[in-house]
């Protein structure tokens, strides 16, 4: 299939972005997790200060009522990296299984390089979870460095909890 198009998402993509999180989520084994709702990604995605953005990756489906199927997604924001400054993190990234492997990611991956270039970012970064090899492949043969391996990098977090104890910490 060559007829998939990539584009920026809009708001009234807010609904088949929450399904491929949750389906994402699912491949992830971790299918009750996401706790996100379609008025949280409305009101932090397309509001005046967007804390995300998106590409949306849809094919040509006459059953659908706009005539498409989103088949896949790019949800990632700009940091900032005190040594090198303006940098792109690319925070989720999926294709629908029946969809893969046609260039879609390939695609994706190229419009956001052309993000990243055109907003002056240095870098792209991403987590790539140490089970899912098809993915670290999928990276790898595109010529990603894995930091962890070569700078010993950890993930760390502070929950909500902790975050409350510290808050009120005298
Ligand atoms: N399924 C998967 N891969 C296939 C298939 C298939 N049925 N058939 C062929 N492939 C090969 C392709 O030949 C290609 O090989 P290449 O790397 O040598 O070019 C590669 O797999 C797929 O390339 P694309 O078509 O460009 O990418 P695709 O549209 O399949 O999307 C993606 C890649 C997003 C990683 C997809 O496989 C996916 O959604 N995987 C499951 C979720 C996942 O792991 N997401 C990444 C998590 S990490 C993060 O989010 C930062």
């Amino acid at each position: 299939m060559s007829t998939f198009r990539v584009r920026p998402a809009q708001a009234q993509d807010c609904p088949d972005i929450l399904r491929l999180i949750k389906e994402l989520a699912a491949y992830g084994n971790a299918p009750d997790a996401v706790k996100l709702t379609i008025m949280d990604l409305l009101k932090d995605g397309f509001g005046e200060h967007p804390l995300y953005y998106c590409l949306i990756a849809e094919v040509p489906d006459e059953s659908q009522r706009t005539g498409t199927l989103t088949v896949g997604f790019a949800m990632y924001y700009f940091t900032y990296d005190p040594w090198i400054g303006k940098l792109l993190y690319l925070e989720d990234f999926y294709v629908m299984e029946p969809f893969r492997g046609l260039g879609i990611g390939s695609e994706t991956l190229r419009k956001l390089s052309q993000i990243a270039i055109t907003t002056g970012c240095s870098c792209m970064n991403f987590l790539a979870v140490i089970w899912n090899k098809t993915s670290i492949e999928y990276y790898t043969r595109r010529g990603a460095q894995d930091l962890s391996s070569q700078e010993g990098w950890h993930l760390f977090r502070f929950n909500r909890d902790k975050l409350l104890k510290m808050a009120n910490e005298k």
